[in-house]
């Protein structure tokens, strides 16, 4: 067997992938603890739920931090920024209560699916031991999504004003970590 067979694909790209999923489950961290936070105060209803997904978000990154280990690598020079960004925003949408909360949560986990999903269609034959640490958080990534969706109506002006501005600081933030 020739283990160098794939001359065209990055050796490196289960790894940066890695370190890019590990700086955002700790952004993912920060937005449900600052969403938490705020919604003793603003949305007492959602405090039992954001609890059950920041426990979800803690598993993720210790995956992903165990995999980084595993690896060698560092953390992403991102991760920091991930983590403030991420409370920055958990802070302002739990201000604002439910419907910005669940908002939120579906176009970050809207992004975050597409991004697992083609993550796990680059690595499927290149990196083994990365798309069983990625494919272990999907079913959780996905149950965030699909229960903050039954909550909000698409019609909705929070929805309508807030997704385009979530996803693209979403989308910019993983964008940004797999260049460092
Ligand atoms: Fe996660
Ligand atoms: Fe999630």
């Amino acid at each position: 067997m020739n283990a160098s067979a794939a001359p065209l694909i990055d050796p490196n790209l289960g790894n940066r992938m890695i370190k890019v999923d590990h700086a955002g489950e700790h952004g993912a961290i920060c937005i449900y603890s600052g969403q938490l936070f705020m919604a003793r105060l603003f949305a007492p209803g959602m405090v039992g739920e954001l609890q059950e997904f920041l426990a979800h978000e803690r598993r993720h990154r210790a995956v992903f931090q165990a995999e980084l280990q595993r690896r060698g690598y560092r953390r992403c020079r991102s991760y920091w920024l991930c983590g403030l960004g991420g409370l920055v925003l958990g802070l302002l949408t739990g201000v604002c209560g439910r419907k910005a909360i669940a908002t939120t949560t579906v176009a970050v986990e809207s992004v975050v699916l597409k991004h697992l999903a083609h993550q796990l269609h680059a690595l499927r034959d290149v990196d083994p031991l990365a798309v069983a640490a990625i494919a272990s958080i999907v079913e959780e990534e996905q149950h965030h999504h699909d229960h903050s969706a039954a909550q909000i109506d698409v019609r909705d002006p929070w929805f309508r004003a807030l997704t385009p501005v979530v996803t693209a600081w979403t989308e910019a933030v993983i964008w940004m970590g797999m260049r460092t």
